[in-house]
């Protein structure tokens, strides 16, 4: 039995409510050359109610397409993908996702990106406008500045901190992050850290964050995930104080980097031997 099927039954036996539940899930692709790729191969997770999980592992790993399964964009072939905090039922209207790469569309204004999904769940236009200068401030750009821009007109970090917004527009319960630094200067990725964390401390919402950068994981994640094959191989729990993106907190480096040093060593050796998995 895996680690992390162990994790998802001792947090039942502990009466911990999980947000969301994978047992052995299974999910593959057919190319256009009618080749089966497996993206998910029996990946066994809990995601505990209102926590933040970080899942790294090497590239075509799986990580995208567990996200994209828990979104509802991938089909389970086989195994089971429950959603225990949410009555079992995906709460799909509640599901905040920001994809690797571009997330927005680039001949709206950001007005009318915060406003996007809003317009889809036909709320009145007053009520969108309002709702998006509210998120433009949620993310720290002022409204009558940003508003009327076009995404070509945004700096790289402006923009991440765009398709954020445009993941709470509709008040997310379950918030999905798939490389949302990656690509970003070293400053500006700083500031999209500690921006996610403000976020998620003041939302208390349920966080799956996929990333490369395992200091990443480890200053916002309370779990980080080692995932390699199509299955999770390793589970960490980060158990620092918060916040960990201010800087400055004594100990706090040293007990990061310790950490980082771990979860790399179970990333190389999930790699090397992919069997341990099993
Ligand atoms: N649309 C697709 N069609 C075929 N294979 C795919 C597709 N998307 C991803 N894959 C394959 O699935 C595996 C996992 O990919 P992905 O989840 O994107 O990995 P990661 O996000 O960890 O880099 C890889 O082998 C990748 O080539
Ligand atoms: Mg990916």
């Amino acid at each position: 039995m895996t680690d992390s099927r162990l994790a998802v039954e001792q947090r039942a036996r502990d009466g911990i409510s999980n947000a969301v539940e994978l047992v052995d899930v299974c999910c593959a692709y057919r190319t256009a050359h009618g080749q089966d790729v497996r993206g998910l191969n029996g990946c066994t997770l809990a995601i505990p109610m209102n926590s933040s999980v970080a899942v790294v592992g090497a590239s075509a790993s799986g990580k995208t397409t567990l996200l994209k399964t828990i979104a509802g964009l991938r089909p389970v072939d086989c195994g089971h993908l429950g959603f225990p905090g949410y009555g079992d039922k995906r709460p799909a209207d509640a599901i905040g996702v920001m994809f690797q790469g571009s997330s927005h569309f680039p001949w709206r204004t950001v007005e009318r990106n915060l406003s996007f999904r809003l317009e889809l769940a036909g709320w009145p236009k007053a009520e969108r406008q309002r709702r998006a200068a509210e998120l433009c401030q949620l993310v720290g750009m002022e409204p009558t500045v940003y508003l009327r821009r076009y995404p070509s007109e945004l700096s790289g970090g402006q923009l991440r901190r765009m398709e954020l917004a445009m993941t709470f527009s509709a008040v997310p319960r379950l918030w999905l992050l798939d490389e949302a630094t990656t690509g970003l200067d070293f400053l500006a990725r700083q500031d999209i850290q500690k921006l996610i964390e403000a976020m998620m401390l003041q939302s208390g919402i349920t966080t799956l964050m996929v990333t490369h950068d395992v200091p990443e994981a480890v200053r916002l994640a309370d779990l980080v995930a080692v995932m390699s094959g199509g299955r999770i191989c390793a589970l960490v729990p980060i158990n620092l104080p918060r916040p960990r993106t201010a800087g400055g907190l004594p100990g706090l480096e040293a007990d990061q980097a310790r950490l980082v040093d771990q979860i790399v060593v179970l990333m190389r050796s999930a790699m090397g031997e992919a069997t341990r998995c099993d």
